[in-house]
């Protein structure tokens, strides 16, 4: 059996590695248009930053995983095609700023219409709109050849894509299950991951329930953070502490203590753009209460961000202009280099608009893509970049802690403050650090959802 995969991003690459890996009886090629992206995939330095990946890759890449920009003679070959290119929001004419904008996934429809001898397996493996695979089967059959259309929804994290793939809580398929070539073409897919993944995990629906079911998925999973994070607004105003409020009310086993940890507002490629997706589907499908329902979420995430951004500013004595602050970390999450929809991306914006300097450390994000990100140029004398955490908190007012990194957890905070001006603030955005020992080392400390800490 040939897999191909189209798109080698951060899922494309690491799922198909944990196929190969799993599967070594079947050859799966990784094509995409970015040759500098599979150049990488081909080197020493991934393109994609993940804890375990580096070592799988190296075990089977040119073996039966094999990157490539030749994306027509992979696809030809296949007997399974995923598509894993992105979809990202839209950002012109209809439905600009909410809509997936779905050209990337319409390409790949063509150039299999074009370059397939005989009908093939197509899979979702990108997070679709639901009745995208509408859009793919009406492509493919004006080839006059029979495609079957899979959803099979990815639903690994980044940071801990390896484990999440090697170990899922579900792998869903979707397909037409009212037909036997449909039902046929779902036991294939199940049959792959069943070399690894217990059968009673392998969830099998109709094409629609699954693509819903992904959009559905992060729209909980963002809701609970936005939940937390007004709930951290008001222990900020009466004095609770939002991790107490977090463990008392995760502890009912109705509830459940995963994704209430109180932060800046959740970042990614995934939970922004699925709910505003979610919403606008709402809205075309004219049903304003439940998008006004979910636009809740999103309007939370913001406020989250501007609150912190706003308190720092509010305690520096409302002027930062000038005055130097040190950055830690500005990835969207620990133990990844991706910085898309980071939040530290607005908090920084809010400083610079006031004119401070910031020293920007990041154990894995570059200076080129913080500059891109923050439209600045690398000379801007508002900013700095830094080898380490210490260099950029020197002689800084403060430091601002944005990505829960665990080597900032173990820095030696009493030398750090020496080097630091007086009085010392430290922002935790993430709630990791020890805040008793830094208030012992006369630091002023605020953290999310925890009232004045004195
Ligand atoms: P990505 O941007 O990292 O990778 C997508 C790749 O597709 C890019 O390298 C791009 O060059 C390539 N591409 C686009 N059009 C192409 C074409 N016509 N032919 C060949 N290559 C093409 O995106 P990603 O983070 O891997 O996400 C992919 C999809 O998976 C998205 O729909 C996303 O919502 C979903 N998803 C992402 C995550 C995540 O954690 N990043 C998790 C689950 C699902
Ligand atoms: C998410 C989903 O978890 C995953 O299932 C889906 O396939 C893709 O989208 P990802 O965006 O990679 O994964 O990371 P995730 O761990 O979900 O974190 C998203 C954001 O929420 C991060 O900015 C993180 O810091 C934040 N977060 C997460 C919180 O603020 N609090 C939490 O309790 C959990």
């Amino acid at each position: 059996m040939r897999i191909c995969c189209i798109g080698a991003g951060y899922v494309g690459g690491p799922t198909m590695t944990m196929i190969a890996h799993k599967c070594s009886d079947i050859i799966v090629d990784v094509v995409d248009i970015n040759a500098d992206r599979i150049a990488s995939w081909n080197s020493d330095n991934l393109p994609v930053f993940e804890p375990n990946l580096d070592g799988l890759v190296k075990e089977v890449r040119n073996k039966n995983l094999f990157f490539s920009t030749d994306v027509e003679t992979a696809v030809e070959r296949a007997d399974i095609i995923f598509i894993s290119v992105n979809t990202p929001t839209k950002k012109y004419g209809y439905g600009a700023g909410r809509a997936s904008d779905l050209s990337y996934v319409e390409a790949c429809a063509r150039t299999i219409a074009k370059v397939s001898k005989t009908g093939k397996i197509v899979v979702e493996k990108s997070t679709m709109p639901v009745r995208t695979a509408d859009v793919i089967k009406t492509i493919l059959a004006s080839t006059g050849m029979k495609f079957q259309v899979l959803s099979n929804p990815e639903f690994l994290a980044e940071g801990t894509a390896v484990q999440d793939l090697e170990n899922p809580d579900r792998v869903l398929i979707g397909g037409d299950e009212e037909t036997q070539e449909g039902r046929d073409a779902i036991d294939v897919l199940a049959s792959i991951y069943e070399r690894w993944v217990s059968p009673e995990k392998i969830i099998k629906t109709n094409l629609w329930s699954s693509e819903l079911s992904k959009l559905t998925a992060n729209a909980f999973l963002a809701q609970r953070i936005s939940s937390i994070n007004s709930i951290s607004a008001l222990c900020e105003a009466t004095g609770a502490d939002v991790d107490q409020v977090a463990t008392a009310v995760g502890s009912d086993t109705r509830i459940g203590s995963k994704f209430l940890k109180s932060s800046i507002g959740y970042g990614g490629s995934c939970f922004q753009k699925d709910l505003l997706n979610l919403i606008y589907l709402c809205e075309h499908f004219n049903l304003p209460e439940v998008a006004k329902y979910w636009r809740g979420v999103v309007e939370i995430n913001e406020y989250q961000k501007k609150r912190f951004s706003d308190k720092i500013v509010e305690s520096l004595f409302r002027n930062i202009c000038g005055k130097r602050i040190a950055i830690f970390g500005f990835s969207f999450k620990e133990n990844t280099n991706d910085t898309r929809e980071t939040p530290a991306i607005d908090i920084c914006r809010n400083l610079l608009s006031e004119n401070a300097v910031l020293a920007f450390y990041d154990p894995q994000v570059s200076a080129e893509q913080i500059c891109a990100d923050l439209q600045i140029e690398k000379t801007d004398s508002r900013v700095e970049f830094c080898k380490s955490p210490y260099e950029a908190s020197e002689n800084a007012h403060a430091i601002v802690l944005l990505t829960h990194w665990d080597e900032f957890t173990k820095l030696d905070y009493e030398k750090i403050k020496k080097a630091m001006m007086s009085p010392a603030w430290i922002f935790d955005g993430r709630n990791c650090l020890n805040h008793r020992l830094l208030l012992e080392l006369g630091y002023l400390v605020h953290a999310v959802g925890k009232g004045n800490l004195s």
